[in-house]
Formats: C-alpha cells, sequence, structure tokens
C-alpha cells in the first residue's frame, strides 16, 4: 500500500514519467530489433553451413569427374581428417550402402538440409557435451552417396558470440538512455520546480517573485519562463498603479475632511443642527478610519511601515484583548473565552498590531454569529512559532467567498446590513504577512476557525529574523 503510494508520488514528476515511459518504448523498440537481428543472423548462418557444404559437395564432383572413385575417397579421407575433430562430418557410401571413407559407418536414414542427432547418425556421445547433432547434406557423386555434416556447435558458438554482443550493445545503450533521460529529466525538473515556486509566491501575494529566465530563451521552456516573468511584471505594475491610486485618493482626501471637521467643530452650538453635526463628524470619523486602514494595509504590504518589533509577552496581551471585548461580546449574548499559553510564551512582534489583528477577528466574530454563540480565541506555542486561532460558532463562510474573503472592501451580501467596510481581513493579513505569518480561514460547520500561524517566538534573534537566517 505505502510501496504502490510511494511509487505513484515518485512517478507524479512529469520528467520522471515521461523517462520511464521512454525507456520502455525504447527497450521493447531495442528487444525487437535485437531478437530479429538474432533470427536473421541464425537462418543467415545456416544458409552459409549448407552453401560450404554444397561447394564441398560440387569440389568433390570436380575431382570425381576429373579423377576417379579412388580419388574421391582420397579425397573425402584427407577432408575428413583436415576439418577440426567435431566441427565436420563425411561419410561415403557405396550402392550397397557400405561406408568407403570418412567418419560414418553406415548410411543414416535421414533428409538432406536437416538437424540430425548424434544418435541418428550412429556416432557416440560427444564427451564434451557441447554438440548435440549436426546439419546434413546428402548428394549423389557418380555412383556414391556422399553425406557432410556441420556440428551445431559451430552455429551454436557463432549465434552466442551475436547474442554476447547483443546484450552487451543492448545494456550499454540501455544505461545511457536511462542515464541521459534522468539527467535531462533533472534539468527539467529543478526549472519546472522554480516555475511553480515562482508562481505559488505570486499567488499568494508576492508579485515581486521571477524565475529570472535568459533572454532570448533557450528552449521553449525558456520561452514559457520568460512569459512568466513578462506577465508577472505587468500584473505587478497594474495592480501597485491600482493601489497607488487608492492610497493616492485617501492622501488626498484627509487634508479637506480635516478641514470639514474643522469647520463642523467650529459651528455655534445650536440645538437644532446639533444632531446633523454630530452626524457629520461621525461620519468623518468613519471616513478617516476606513482611509488609515487602506493607508496601514499598503504600508504593511509594501514593507514600508517600519513598525517596532519588541518581544510581546502573548498572555498579558490576550488579556487585554478579553478586556477590550469582553462587554462587547456579552452584550451581543455571546460566551467570549480566551486561552493564554503559559506565562514565558512571547512573540516577536509589534503589540499595537498584533492586537488590532486579533481585536479585528473577533469583531468579525460578534458582528456575524448570531446570540447565543462562542467564540474562543487561543494561542499556542511550537517550539520557535507561535500560532492564535481566533474560532467562532456562527455561519462561517461561503466557501465561495472564502477566496475573496481578504480583497479590500469584499463582504459577504448577508453582512450587507451589518456596518463595516471589507477592510478587516485585509488588514489581518496584511499585519500577519508583516510578521511573517500566514492567516487561513475553515469553515468548522458551524462556525468559522480563523488560524494565524507562524509568529515567530520572541527566543528568535530580530537580526537574524531579517536577514531570512531563521529555520521554522
Ligand atoms: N467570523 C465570521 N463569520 C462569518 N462571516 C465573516 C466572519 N468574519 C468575516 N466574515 C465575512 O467576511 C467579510 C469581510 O470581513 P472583513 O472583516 O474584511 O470586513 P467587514 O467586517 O465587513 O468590515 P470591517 O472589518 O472593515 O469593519 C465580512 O463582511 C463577512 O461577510
Ligand atoms: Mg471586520
Amino acid at each position: 500500500m505505502v510501496d504502490r503510494k510511494m511509487r505513484s508520488l515518485w512517478l507524479r514528476r512529469t520528467s520522471r514519467r515521461l523517462s520511464v515511459q521512454y525507456s520502455l518504448l525504447y527497450t521493447g523498440l531495442v528487444l525487437v530489433i535485437f531478437l530479429l537481428a538474432y533470427f536473421v543472423s541464425r537462418y543467415e548462418m545456416r544458409d552459409w553451413a549448407k552453401d560450404l557444404m554444397r561447394d564441398d559437395a560440387a569440389s568433390l564432383q570436380v575431382v570425381f569427374d576429373e579423377g576417379d572413385l579412388d580419388s574421391l575417397r582420397a579425397s573425402v579421407e584427407a577432408l575428413s581428417r583436415l576439418s577440426a575433430a567435431r566441427m565436420r562430418i563425411f561419410g561415403l557410401f557405396d550402392e550397397a550402402g557400405n561406408a568407403i571413407s570418412g567418419k560414418l559407418e553406415s548410411v543414416p536414414d535421414v533428409r538432406s538440409s536437416t538437424h540430425v542427432s548424434l544418435r541418428e547418425l550412429g556416432l557416440p556421445p560427444d564427451p564434451s557435451g557441447e554438440v548435440d547433432g549436426y546439419w546434413v547434406q546428402i548428394d549423389r557423386i557418380g555412383p556414391w552417396t556422399l553425406i557432410q555434416g556441420i556440428s551445431d556447435e559451430v552455429i551454436f558458438e557463432l549465434l552466442e558470440a551475436l547474442v554476447a554482443a547483443l546484450v552487451f550493445g543492448f545494456v550499454s545503450l540501455l544505461a545511457l538512455g536511462l542515464l541521459l533521460g534522468s539527467r535531462i529529466g533533472r534539468l527539467t525538473e529543478d526549472r519546472v520546480a522554480i516555475i511553480s515556486d515562482v508562481l505559488g509566491r505570486a499567488s499568494s501575494g508576492d508579485l515581486s517573485a521571477r524565475i529570472a529566465a535568459k533572454d532570448p530563451a533557450f528552449d521553449d521552456l525558456g520561452q514559457v519562463e520568460t512569459r512568466i516573468d513578462h506577465a508577472l511584471g505587468q500584473i505587478e505594475s497594474l495592480v501597485t498603479a491600482q493601489r497607488q491610486i487608492t492610497v493616492d485618493v485617501a492622501h488626498d482626501l484627509r487634508s479637506p475632511l480635516q478641514r470639514l471637521r474643522q469647520r463642523l467643530e467650529r459651528l455655534a452650538p445650536t440645538s437644532r443642527f446639533e444632531d446633523d453635526k454630530a452626524a457629520g463628524l461621525a461620519a468623518i470619523d468613519q471616513i478617516e478610519r476606513t482611509f488609515n486602514a487602506l493607508l496601514t494595509i499598503a504600508d504593511l504590504e509594501h514593507g514600508q511601515s517600519a513598525f517596532d518589533l519588541a518581544a510581546v509577552p502573548v498572555g498579558p496581551m490576550l488579556d487585554d484583548l478579553r478586556d477590550l471585548y469582553e462587554e462587547a461580546a456579552v452584550i451581543a449574548g455571546m460566551t467570549f473565552d480566551v486561552s493564554s499559553p503559559g506565562p514565558d510564551v512571547a512573540v516577536l512582534g509589534n503589540r499595537n498590531l498584533l492586537l488590532q489583528m486579533l481585536g479585528n477577528l473577533v469583531e468579525n466574530a460578534i458582528k456575524y454569529c448570531p446570540r447565543g454563540a462562542r467564540v474562543a480565541v487561543s494561542a499556542t506555542s511550537r517550539g520557535r512559532q507561535v500560532d492564535f486561532t481566533v474560532r467562532d460558532s456562527g455561519p462561517g463562510m461561503a466557501e465561495g467567498f472564502l477566496p475573496h474573503a481578504y480583497d479590500r472592501f469584499s463582504r459577504e451580501d448577508p453582512s450587507r446590513h451589518i456596518p463595516g467596510n471589507g477592510l478587516g481581513l485585509a488588514m489581518v493579513r496584511a499585519i500577519a504577512i508583516g510578521h511573517g505569518a500566514t492567516v487561513t480561514l475553515n469553515n468548522l460547520d458551524p462556525g468559522l476557525c480563523v488560524l494565524v500561524s507562524g509568529l515567530f517566538s520572541s527566543s528568535v534573534n530580530e537580526a537574524a529574523l531579517f536577514e531570512g537566517r531563521v529555520a521554522r
């Protein structure tokens, strides 16, 4: 089970899968070619053996034609003696089937051009065990019968040499193919990993990530890399321009708003317009809060906000959080639990921003949960990390809204009758990122769980944190 899982994980890399597929295909093809080569060579060798024996028969026919039966017998005798012990056999028989010359003692009952065993030829077994039989050729020369054979050992030896050469070639080709395949695969894999990493960083908001592709591109993957870099550059400048507009508007409207506030405040108190004046000032407060939130988010996202970092004891900070929101939770008819970690746990961060981050989440829970709901805040410390969790037992978020929850001004439809600007979670994420942490939203059915994970515990040296030398 585990084995199969490991195998499927191993094969999930495209380059590995391709290299295995190509190797299998290659092996299959090479095997077919080698089998073909083997059978063709075997056929050719038998043909060669047949030709050799036919030539010998033709030469002996000439000896007979130009001489007589005695010269024929002498030649067969000489050939028989000349040929290596086991390689060739000759037998010359008269019309009555008596052996006249050669090694064979009687005419064997066999057909020409077939493989005949030693036993059928009336020969003793080969002591070396390497000869099983002979490929025989039967010819008539004058009144006599010439039987000659080539031992299968010759053919098998030649085939053995051929098979050895083929196997050696096959194995070296296969090893070379696999080696080159995996080397090229590894190079491609590394490049794909970089592309995937850059796209992952971009999709989690880091639009400055680039592949740093070679220009001009070396290959088709290089072209893809260049295009991704180009597209990311375009997206980054568009997003920056869009954010800049929001920030510029917020900046530019600050002074007129302040003047408006001063004028309203300078108005002489008259009972007739006092309510309008208060409503106007409250509206200005709201607009200023929105602008401030927008500017803070932009600063945090661009790393321009040089906020102070210090060791923030988590317990006392959570006590303050409880003091700030307990009353509002009780008024909303909810239970509010805060569980602090041990007294020694502290995070490296900015206390005001962290309190604002947790406050936004608690405010949301109080705002969007019905009476009787439960809101719980907890902090856990794991080695050099501290995680915060804010969970409630309210309606949670529509799954389709989850990916947009951090977008500025995005609100779910059912929440529109509740006051808010849709900036709270954008601020939560910006503060978390500013502290090197991540935010995850999970529906609990019922309820929502917001996890801010990976804040650095105060044991982490601040300088190391900014030099990126901190291992999580
Ligand atoms: N705990 C929650 N339960 C259910 N829905 C929530 C919860 N928290 C946030 N939401 C949904 O996510 C939306 C965005 O929340 P966010 O905090 O960013 O903005 P807001 O609360 O609407 O306004 P603001 O925080 O700026 O006053 C909310 O409008 C609401 O629809
Ligand atoms: Mg909110």
